[in-house]
């Protein structure tokens, strides 16, 4: 939601912002722009549409050594060239970049209005920098800390000032901001991935710090103006496995990672001798771990199907009760939430608003929480009382596909670890399970070794206007996601049901030739499914089955099979959802969708 980079250092400012906003695309990407500062002022070059045009709009004349820049997915005022960042105030001496919501901004305007100011934007974020005016008295710091004073909500923000040409101040409030150094030169983006390429060392602000940005170094200070010191970090991924690395999508990229992502979120987690799970980031002691009367997981969308996943085995496996929440209904749920209550919040992104309010909410209420993330340094890790990082490398393609894979082999994990110190699961059975898991790269690999006959399956459903998924037990979750892929990058109606729930309603929406996809794997729930597809078939429907390799018997009820290889019920999941990834992907290639960056939806969410 909104990219936003700064780059100080020599006169290849355009070049690196304009690089800079291209990797940060999929955060946004209605509008985009940026300012710079040359010798007449502040300079600012906007495009309401996709950054390749800003491109062809910025000369390769202009020189700088200070800029800043944005990518947009509008929140507040439609995508146009108006309300595109950056954000000038009435002098035009001040350039703002944004992402956030600042939500008393009407108060403000108002305020600002009366005081004559002239605003040109439907934006909230265009009172940032006329409030940083009002405040200006020729100390840029200065007004921006009285600023940040009055501003509500989420933000973070970069700002130039061409009576200060040697510094770019930002502020982090809610909203991600990180900060590159490299050699005489500093970047500042919403994500590392913006850098990368010039540098790998960077600094994580947390909420409630300035960065002040100049060609001879960084300093932060808190917004009362006093320092604070913030470590430096190397980031270890590497600009290669941010790039599409020949796939014609980072989707397809990002599904064919799986066998590295499964084995990268396992690595040195896995103890078959004692047939136990390490995860020393779990700070709980034993006590703590005894104590645990519920555990609740709080995620959205994709994530909320990793959590649901995750609750029936964290429900097989330890005697806890479970329930799955979503982030925008929990945070507005009156919960029982104590210290007796475990919360797991599930992001791949870390940044996602209403996980990160229900979080937060629930750590003031005594809870203890895990969050499962893929980002380091984020803010629902930086929130929470451990983090087991998801170690996948940056997923570029909005839909999530090795961030979904991993959530659930750390849910597995973390089922397992429970389950050992609860003494609700033996070693022996935990040694089964484990061995499961450490085929899983493997497993997946076999799985995308079908990826051209998933592909013709694609072809042939891919004119179809409905799509129905079906599952039980841990497969319904399956369902779920398998349906949320499709709709979301192909925008064919799909929806997943728990089978057992078709005859309840949506069997009416059957007729002849309507793609129903069933997951029906090996299970204690395999026999009901069987007798689901039979009902489906009644309805001359068109069932494509994902079945375990050596059920030879499905193949005379369906219309397709597609095979995983036949490992335990907890695993198979990973893979089945690898097909579904496929099938998505393919449908949404013959439908010539715009696979990365399906219309209306950004990355990461980090607004309500
Ligand atoms: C769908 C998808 C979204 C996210 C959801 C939560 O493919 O990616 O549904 O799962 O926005 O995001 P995170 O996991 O970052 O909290």
């Amino acid at each position: 939601m909104c990219g936003i980079v700064g780059y100080i250092g020599c006169g290849k400012t355009t070049e690196v912002l304009l690089d800079s906003l291209g990797r940060l695309e999929y955060r946004g990407y209605d509008s985009a722009g940026i300012a710079v500062v040359n010798g007449d002022g502040v300079e600012i070059i906007k495009s309401a549409e996709r950054i390749a045009r800003l491109k062809e709009q910025v000369p390769k004349t202009l020189m700088s050594s200070v800029g800043i820049g944005h990518t947009r997915w509008a929140t507040h005022g439609k995508p146009s060239q108006a309300n595109a960042h950056p954000h000038r105030d009435c002098t035009g001496r001040i350039a703002v970049v944004h992402n956030g919501i600042i939500e008393n901004y009407q108060e403000l305007k108002k305020e600002l209005q009366a005081r004559g100011h002239v605003f040109t934007s439907e934006t909230d974020t265009e009172v940032i920098s006329h409030l940083v005016e009002e405040y200006y008295t020729g100390n840029t710091l200065r007004a921006i800390l009285e600023a940040v004073q009055h501003l509500r909500g989420s933000f973070a923000f970069a700002l130039i000032n061409k009576d200060e040409p040697d510094q770019i101040i930002a502020a982090r409030k809610e909203s991600p901001l990180v900060i590159g150094i490299g050699d005489d030169q500093f970047f500042l983006a919403s994500d590392v991935t913006a850098f990368l390429r010039y540098t790998r060392r960077a600094v994580f602000l947390d909420d409630g710090d300035i960065a002040i940005l100049t060609p001879h170094g960084l300093s932060i200070k808190d917004f009362n103006g006093n320092s604070v010191l913030r470590e430096v970090r190397i980031i270890e991924w590497d600009l290669e496995a941010a790039e599409k690395s020949g796939y014609e999508h980072f989707m397809l990229k990002e599904i064919h990672e799986q066998p590295k992502s499964l084995k990268d979120v396992l690595s040195g987690r896995i103890n078959e001798l004692t047939g136990d799970v390490e995860l020393p980031e779990i700070k709980l002691t034993q006590e703590q771990i005894n104590d645990i009367r519920r555990i609740v997981i709080v995620a959205c969308g994709t994530s909320y199907h990793a959590g649901l996943a995750g609750k029936y085995v964290l429900e097989m496996l330890t005697d806890v009760p479970v329930s799955v929440e979503i982030g925008s209904e929990f945070r507005y749920s009156s919960s029982r939430t104590d210290h007796h209550t475990l919360i797991i919040a599930l992001s791949q992104s870390g940044e996602t608003a209403d996980t990160a309010a229900s979080v937060k909410d629930a750590v003031k209420k005594g809870a203890y929480v895990i969050a499962v993330t893929n980002t380091v340094g984020s803010t629902i890790a930086r929130e929470s009382q451990s983090t087991i990082y998801m170690r996948c490398g940056p997923e570029i393609g909005v839909a999530a596909t090795k961030t979904f894979t991993s959530q659930l082999a750390v849910m597995y994990l973390l089922s397992i670890y429970l389950g050992r110190r609860r003494n609700t699961l033996n070693a022996y059975n935990a040694m089964k399970l484990l061995s499961d898991l450490k085929n899983l790269p493997r497993d997946a690999q076999a799985v995308l070794d079908q990826s051209e006959a998933i592909a013709s399956y694609a072809k042939i459903f891919s004119r179809a206007n409905l799509f129905l998924f079906v599952g039980r037990h841990l497969n319904y979750p399956v369902a779920l996601e398998g349906a949320l892929k499709l709709k979301e990058i192909s925008y064919i109606f799909s929806e997943g049901f728990a089978a057992g729930e078709l005859k309840h309603g949506p069997l009416a929406l059957l007729t002849t030739g309507v793609p129903v996809i069933a997951i029906t794997t090996k299970s204690p729930t395999y026999e009901k499914m069987i007798s689901n597809i039979k009902e489906i078939k009644a309805r001359d429907a068109s069932v494509i089955a994902i079945a375990s390799e050596g059920d030879e018997a499905i193949s005379q009820l369906v219309d397709v099979v597609i095979r995983v290889p036949d490992v335990g019920e907890i695993v198979s999941p990973i893979l089945s959802s690898i097909v579904l990834q496929l099938f998505a992907y393919h449908v949404a290639v013959c439908t010539g969708c715009p696979i990365d960056k399906p219309r209306n939806l950004a990355k990461s969410v980090t607004v309500e």
